[in-house]
């Protein structure tokens, strides 16, 4: 029997992810898999993001009816249950039977056919377990009630201690949807074409050139295609918008170059440099962002080769990524406890070789994608403590001057703040959860 086009590319990405560092959102749009037919390839996303999104509440029920629990079964014969489990439990679209077949199926492709009694058997055994009153299948991405939060504890307890057990709950909550896709429209007849191609737009709800997408493809625009917009969620344009006006300008951790972009686009005849570890990284910038003047040079940032002093940096440093979950729902289940504490260490080295490179009377603003405290205020106090030579300014002064300028939107201001640091989280605005600091070095 052949196997649908979908599941055997969800079965693929998903034995890859577990098996590798690799994200499933790359993997989705890269050459492979992005040739699929689009409908197709919409339900491959939707089995890939949805299993790695209720990835512990799928392998309860598998542990319910398999005589093996989940982490003693092999990858692949897991990844058939899974896939196979996810669809009975949360699907209604999908009839069982299909559900159950394509992953048996899927199994003896795998050349593993002496498993398939067992993935029948299981498969089968959630099926009719499933009373229509107490079955969880709703329509994708609605969290079923009572399912459980899909979370390592680990991280809803911190989340609990630091935001407060609402906000750790909302958290949850907004990381098993689907998020919305926002792009940054420089040019408003744009958004006339796209809709005009249509494209069902709103405008963004913090910033002016954002719009997010309510229905149709924007991928397959000409408009995407020949990257005269950008895919970026809205917290991550308004991080950039933070970094404000220079004449030189270095991006210290910058591909794929989504805040490249828009320093470039903001800061018309400056020299920019983006600066990324990764040389194939720094390629991928380079051809996302070909503005002439944009330099990318692959180095270090823990030891920038630059002699030079810039009046404006930004280090939007390597992170947890816990505030992008919802995105990248693969993270939770990888990161561990220890990883923050060392994440924590490689970002203060390079907060504190970037702060060595500002210039007297600059900016520096670091950023990160995470929701912990010690990837983010920690960092930049432990960094201030080696100088004395920058304050911390107030990031709702800035966020005001966006206002006056007409590029944020946003209404209360309040909230996104924390301290003197922009904090947005998940749940709370409809955005990926970012932190950022504003430095200034003292005039010399
Ligand atoms: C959070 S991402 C940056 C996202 C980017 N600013 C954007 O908006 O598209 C962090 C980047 O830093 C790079 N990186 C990691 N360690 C680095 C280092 N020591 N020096 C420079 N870049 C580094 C990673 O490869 C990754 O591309």
């Amino acid at each position: 029997m052949p196997v649908s086009p979908a599941r055997a590319a969800a079965f693929r990405i998903l034995v890859r992810i577990e098996s590798t560092d690799a994200y499933a959102s790359e993997l989705l749009h890269s050459d492979t898999f992005a040739k699929l037919d689009p409908r197709d390839h919409g339900l491959l996303t939707e089995l890939v993001m949805g299993v790695l999104r209720w990835r512990s509440v799928v392998d309860e029920r598998i542990a319910e009816h398999a005589a093996q629990p989940p982490a003693r079964l092999d990858l692949e014969v897991l990844t058939a249950l899974r896939l196979g489990a996810y669809q009975l439990l949360f699907l209604d679209r999908v009839p069982a039977h299909a559900a159950v077949n394509e992953s048996v199926e899927l199994i003896k492709q795998a050349r593993k056919r002496s498993a398939a009694g067992v993935v029948n058997a299981v498969l089968r055994r959630i099926a009719s377990a499933r009373a229509p009153s107490a079955s969880p299948r709703k329509d994708a991405g609605s969290p079923p009630l009572g399912a459980g939060l899909s979370h390592p504890r680990w991280l809803v307890e911190r989340w609990a201690r630091n935001y407060g057990l609402p906000l750790a709950h909302a958290i949850c909550a907004y990381d098993q949807v689907t998020p919305k896709t926002a792009i940054r429209v420089a040019a408003p007849a744009l958004r006339d074409e796209l809709e005009g191609q249509g494209i069902q737009l709103r405008a963004g709800r913090l910033l002016a050139k954002a719009l997010v997408i309510e229905a149709g493809d924007i991928t397959a625009t000409e408009a995407f295609r020949a990257r005269r917009l950008f895919i970026q969620d809205e917290a991550s344009q308004l991080v950039a918008l933070l970094v404000g006006h220079g004449s030189s300008i270095l991006d210290c951790c910058a591909a794929p170059g989504g805040k490249t972009r828009i320093l470039a686009e903001e800061n018309p005849g400056s020299t920019i440099i983006a600066m990324e570890l990764h040389a194939h990284r720094g390629l991928l910038l380079k051809e996302r962002v070909p503005s002439a003047a944009v330099r990318v040079i692959a180095a270090d940032a823990r030891q920038i080769p630059l002699a030079k002093k810039f009046d404006r940096v930004l280090v939007d440093a390597p992170c947890s990524g816990t505030g992008t979950l919802a995105r990248n729902p693969e993270i939770k289940w990888r990161l561990k406890r220890e990883d923050i504490r060392r994440l924590q260490s490689y970002q203060l080295e390079i907060l504190q070789a970037a702060l060595e490179i500002a210039a007297p009377g600059g900016r520096l603003v670091y950023s990160t994608c995470s929701l912990e405290p010690e990837e983010n205020a920690a960092v930049v106090e432990r960094a201030l403590t080696s100088t004395g030579s920058f304050r911390v300014l107030d990031c709702r002064t800035e966020l005001e001057r966006l206002k006056l300028g007409g590029e944020l939107t946003a209404g209360d201001l309040g909230s996104l703040v924390s301290g003197p640091y922009l904090r947005t989280l998940p749940g709370a605005h409809s955005c990926d959860g970012f932190f950022a600091a504003i430095l200034e070095k003292q005039p010399g």
